[in-house]
């Protein structure tokens, strides 16, 4: 189902002031999956998108997008390259209508039109003339996303969509996300929420104290207690 390595991450290292943050983050996203970046409060996970992304320089180590090294590149050339962030605070525009946070997202040659992501987030058609800021959290989420995608991504990270939601909100925005990757891009996910990740992901990474502690397939780590237990602290349910 995977194919070949759409990014990568080669013992990035990234550093804020002088705190040793992201000490040698290695992983890998493959063409058609979703995978899981798993981890305790400030292990480093927002960190590691903000590396990947462009907006935290990696002091050293390799970024590589679909072949192309784009380590040190600005924030704004590695999102143009397709290479898309999803930020946790969602940065959608609270003073826009729907319609005008989506209008200023659209980019010509995405394959991504206004009428697929109305069908792909239909809430978000109902509330198309309701401002940012009339959202609720949810719909707020979808909204970022559907910006995203409009700008054509060819790899999408998500950082926590689904925090703070509640539970049938989440299961729609599951259900979106399976979608995209289906569609086509793969996602890069970070995710607090157990059942989210185990429900989507095709590989898991934990990062303990700005490293990868930890690396399996699905099936393994759904099977390992004792790795959930020891690297999240999540006793098995
Ligand atoms: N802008 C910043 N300046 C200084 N330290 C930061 C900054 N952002 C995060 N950190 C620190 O970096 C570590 C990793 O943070 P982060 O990547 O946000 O972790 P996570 O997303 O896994 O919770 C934490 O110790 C956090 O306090
Ligand atoms: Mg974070």
């Amino acid at each position: 189902m995977s194919g070949p390595v759409a990014l990568s991450l080669d013992a990035v290292h990234g550093y804020y002031g002088k705190s040793h943050i992201l000490q040698g983050v290695s992983l890998e996203v493959r063409a058609g999956e979703i995978v899981c970046l798993l981890g305790r409060n400030g292990a480093g996970k927002t960190s590691t998108l903000k590396a990947a992304s462009g907006l935290l320089a990696p002091r050293a180590g390799r970024v590589r997008f679909h072949g192309t090294d784009l380590t040190g590149w600005p924030a704004h050339r590695i999102a143009r390259a397709g290479l898309t962030l999803v930020p946790e605070d969602r940065g959608i525009f609270s003073l826009l209508s729907v319609e005008e946070n989506l209008g200023i997202a659209e980019r010509r040659g995405s394959p991504w039109s206004r009428k697929d992501i109305f069908a792909m987030f239909p809430r978000l058609e109902e509330r198309r003339r309701n401002g940012g800021a009339q959202l609720s959290g949810g719909e707020q989420q979808m909204l970022s996303i559907a910006r995203a995608l409009l700008s054509g991504p060819k790899l999408l990270m998500l950082d926590e969509p689904v925090e703070g939601l509640a539970p049938v909100i989440v299961e729609e925005i599951v259900g979106q996300i399976r979608a995209i990757r289906d569609a086509g891009v793969p996602i890069l996910l970070v995710e607090q929420n157990l059942a989210v990740c185990t429900g989507l992901a095709d590989r898991h990474y934990i990062l303990e104290l700005g490293r990868v502690a930890y690396e399996a397939g699905n099936a393994d780590f759904v099977a390992d207690d004792a790795a959930r237990d020891r690297y999240l602290g999540v006793k098995a349910a």
